[in-house]
């Protein structure tokens, strides 16, 4: 497995198998990797890609001041042991410093789905994920990129990029993986007390419950959208929001049905938690 630092030299190394007819692919993590994070290298492979890129870096410039860009969770030696194991064949660690060069003045803004949901309480964060994500595409130029369902504004902003910029580049969007008690791995998990972690399940268990109730008869989105806060609020966590949105448009839907996606951020204690289910 290969180990690049220099996005300079993960390009030209990208470019050398290309040109020898690989197939490659590309999987932008933030590193302290997971089973989600796996699941996604194994559906490059799945997709028979001959090189698959995962890349490790946590980025600057999608954290706003307040968040935990200091704290979020890093672990350089268990990555390169689990992207080993998974079969990845390159990593790259840039830095911030070599990825955003003094001066760095170029930036990619989506304006249209990334308006709401995390887009609305995060501001700038979808900035800096196009950013840096466009510039991982321009250096790996994968055939694909797979990404997880867990962060959906974010596929869908990306796919929206990808399309809008003509990268083309396809992007495939992995199921969301469980802990088995119901809870979406994430790094993030790891800030959680056990306390806090069990109040969490409250997250997948209400949004499951909504989509099995959808299932039988679409429901009106503001009864159970308030039913799911109320749920939420019970268990201890506060909620950042609960929505109903078309899963193309990501605009709020009138009532939970086919072809619609339900979202919800909360903070369970201090850790900022986000999960969805497509109805
Ligand atoms: O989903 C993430 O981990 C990040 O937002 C991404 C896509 C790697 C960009 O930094």
């Amino acid at each position: 497995m290969k180990i690049f630092r220099e996005p300079s030299k993960l390009q030209k190394w990208c470019r050398s198998r290309k040109a020898n007819g690989c197939k490659i692919a590309l999987v932008p993590t933030m590193g302290y990797l997971h089973e989600g994070h796996l699941s996604l290298i194994a559906e490059a492979k799945r997709r028979k890609a001959d090189e698959i890129v995962v890349s490790v870096f946590v980025n600057p410039v999608q954290f706003g001041p307040n968040e935990d860009y200091a704290k979020y969770p890093r672990d350089e030696r268990a990555d390169l042991a689990k992207c080993r194991a998974a079969g990845a064949t390159a990593v790259f660690f840039p830095t911030p410093e070599n990825m955003y060069l003094d001066r760095h003045s170029v930036y990619v803004v989506e304006e249209d789905l990334s308006k709401g949901l995390c887009g609305a309480r995060r501001p700038g964060h979808f900035r800096g994920v196009c950013t840096v994500v466009a510039k991982l595409f321009n250096l790996v130029q994968p055939d694909f990129a797979v990404f997880g369902q867990k962060d959906y504004q974010q596929a869908q902003v990306i796919k929206r990029m990808e399309r809008d910029l003509n990268f083309g580049i396809d992007i495939v969007v992995a199921p969301i993986v469980r802990e088995p008690s119901g809870l979406a791995r994430s790094s993030r998990n790891t800030y959680l007390s056990p306390a806090e972690r069990e109040a969490a399940l409250v997250l997948s268990r209400s949004l499951m419950e909504l989509k099995a109730s959808a299932a039988d008869s679409p429901r009106s989105a503001k009864q159970a959208l308030s039913k799911v806060a109320a749920a939420i609020e019970k268990a201890g966590l506060k909620v950042d929001y609960v929505e109903c949105v078309d899963a193309k448009t990501l605009e709020n839907a009138k009532s939970v049905g086919p072809g619609t996606c339900v979202l919800v951020a909360a903070y369970d204690g201090k850790t900022r938690l986000i999960d969805n289910v497509l109805v």
